[in-house]
């Protein structure tokens, strides 16, 4: 988490370095900083708190002269968000000043080492050592100082580096933590990410592993860490530039709800050929399909949520069988990967570190890894054997929703080519399943406009302490979701439940009035659920039901029902999800929360 930028060029760099923050706060924002090299010194302003306190501090940029700056916003890792533990940090005599995303994992290590030789620490921060260790190394040669360095530390690093006796110089490098560099009229950039640039420029170089990039006004060199020059190429970012803005809309999480029809269209419509799924990135035969013999999915958060859905649609449809996994778990369990099992990785923003490290050990165990992710150029994107895009557009609200229903749509539409391959679903399914696709984006559209009743509902519960969500089979999955939305946005405390599971122990919880959102999508499964929902409305829970139109015998089992439109059984998720979105976001809007920007919450994860 964290996001860096650096600017160096003809222009003042502290409005440009508080532009590209902006751009970055997702990554973190509990503190905020930037330094600028003007004439013989760097002067730096950093302070707790969001960017908008930096910008009142320097008057949004202008009491910083210079054209040579590095700027930060953080998501505390080591050390309370503070005025101290906040980036950029300076050597001892303030010559050299470094701004950090990632996790220097041998820092206690390396503080011990330095302290003895007389290093001085300010802060709580990993961070603080790099700089430390900088000066220690550095004798008039910057490259060589930063190689030295690389040599020296453990974990994940991506790093901007000024040296005030080379006014003219810009360093970068990177290690396991996201990084770009752009070259500008009049200048060069670098961040921790795409949109940081996009107003300067559309050419970006994605700086790899141990990769270090050299800046002047007019070049951008590459090294690898043997000092060694690397030629390379620049990537064309196609993305638009308005859609990362608000356009009218009071929070991106309402605008990104009320984009996924367009999430939903974009992600299939490129892959429908006639009535055929075709997926060329997929780059795999039909032979290649027919040798799956299992699918090992794994993800975090949301990604995860999706991947669990696809479970029963893998399973059902293609008759493949699934396991799915925590990344931050299957990263340490040495996982048992047999010849025959595919691996998918999700992941929206592409850098989640678990999700990364989980798509190393898979490749490195020998299995073929297949990346869903939306932000194209990512790591997972780059690392993958072959990557199928999410076209879900820039998501800037750290509670995702676009990119969770592109995932889905992503995932269907592989069930069902498997599906189609290996023969487990005629034409005559397949064509009704894409005419039931190709209904999602109205039928999407249609339950966002019904978000006045959900928002009433909502503020019925805006003092709740605790919320259930149950559901059975692809209806467990998706109130898992429905339980984040609500939980990571309002801070209400939430459970999802298989609604079967709930009386071998949780409904000890449920008192007088407690809600219990419950999910009925399937219709094998209605008796069941209704079973369940009458246990806990006995106990005393308000019960609200998410189910298909026509299901009015829910009514007799529910105090509130919400009903989807109906479609197939096993895209029920992407309708279903709609109303707990809202239901999340109203509640938190009524509670005063921040939506776009949780508490102690980053949208990209890149430290596990
Ligand atoms: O970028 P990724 O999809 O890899 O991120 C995974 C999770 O961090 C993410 O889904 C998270 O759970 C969201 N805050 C959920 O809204």
């Amino acid at each position: 988490m964290c996001g860096i930028v650096g600017y160096i060029g003809n222009r003042q760099a502290a409005p440009i370095l508080l532009d590209g923050l902006s751009k970055l706060e997702y990554r973190g924002y509990d503190s905020a900083g930037i330094a600028v090299h003007s004439v013989d010194k760097i002067n730096m302003v950093k302070s707790k708190g969001r960017l908008k306190v930096l910008e009142e501090l320097t008057h949004n940029g202008s009491t910083l002269n210079g054209t040579v700056g590095i700027g930060h916003t953080r998501w505390a890792t080591h050390g309370s968000p503070s005025d101290q533990n906040a980036h950029p940090h300076f050597n001892k005599n303030n010559s050299i000043v470094i701004v950090h995303n990632g996790i220097i994992e041998n820092y206690l290590k390396l503080k011990k080492k330095l302290e003895k030789k007389g290093y001085e620490f300010i802060s709580e921060t990993d961070t603080e050592v790099i700089v430390h260790l900088l000066d220690y190394y550095y004798s008039g040669n910057p490259l060589q100082a930063v190689t030295k360095i690389m040599h020296r530390m453990e974990g994940s690093y991506a790093l901007g580096i000024i040296f005030s006796d080379h006014p003219n110089e810009l360093y970068a490098v990177r290690k396991d933590s996201p990084l770009i560099v752009g070259k500008t009229e009049g200048g060069n950039v670098v961040a921790s990410d795409v949109p940081a640039v996009l107003k300067y420029t559309r050419n970006v170089y994605f700086v790899e592993n141990e990769e270090i990039v050299r800046m002047t006004r007019d070049e951008m060199e590459f090294f690898t860490v043997d000092e060694e020059p690397i030629e390379k190429t620049s990537v064309e970012i196609e993305w638009d530039i308005n859609a990362a803005e608000k356009g009218g809309y009071e929070h991106f999480m309402l605008k990104e709800m009320y984009e996924q029809p367009k999430a939903i269209t974009d992600t299939f419509s490129p892959r429908l050929k006639g009535q055929d799924i075709v997926i060329e990135e997929l780059n795999m035969s039909d032979q290649d399909i027919k040798s799956i013999e299992k699918i090992m999915i794994v993800a975090c958060g949301s990604a995860y949520h999706a991947g669990v859905t696809s479970k029963y649609v893998f399973e059902g449809l293609a008759k493949i069988p699934v396991e799915v996994d925590l990344a931050s778990e299957f990263r340490y369990r040495n996982p048992l990967l047999r010849e025959g099992t595919l691996v998918i990785v999700i992941s929206q923003s592409g850098e989640t570190a678990d999700t990364l490290a989980a798509l190393r050990e898979a490749k490195e165990l020998g299995s073929r890894v297949l990346g869903i992710v939306n932000v194209v150029g990512s790591s997972i994107a780059r690392e993958a054997d072959n990557v199928m895009y999410t076209w879900a557009g820039p998501e800037i609200a750290v509670a995702t929703t676009k990119a969770y229903s592109a995932q889905l749509i992503a995932l269907y539409l592989l069930a069902m080519k498997f599906a189609c391959v290996r023969g487990e679903l005629t034409d005559h399914e397949l064509a009704a399943m894409v005419e039931d696709l190709k209904a999602l984006p109205a039928q999407v559209e249609m339950l966002l406009n019904n978000k006045n009743k959900i928002q009433r509902f909502a503020n019925r519960y805006l003092a709740a302490k605790d919320v259930f969500f149950i559901g059975r089979g692809i209806d467990y999955a998706i109130s898992l979701e429905g339980s984040l939305k609500l939980k990571e946005i309002s801070y209400i405390h939430s459970e999802a439940y298989a609604a079967g599971e709930l009386k071998h122990g949780t409904i000890s919880l449920i008192e007088e009035g407690t809600l219990v959102a419950s999910v009925l999508t399937q219709k094998q499964l209605y008796k069941k659920m209704i079973s369940n929902m009458v246990e806990v409305r006995t106990r005393g829970a308000f019960v609200l039901a998410v189910t298909n139109e026509g299901n009015v015998e829910v009514e007799r089992a529910a105090d509130y029902v919400i009903y989807i439109p109906e479609t197939n059984k096993y895209f029920a998720n992407s309708l279903a999800i709609i109303p707990l979105q809202l239901f999340g976001y109203y509640i938190a809007i009524g509670r005063g929360c921040d939506v776009d920007k949780p508490r102690n919450l980053a949208k990209s994860v890149t430290v596990e």
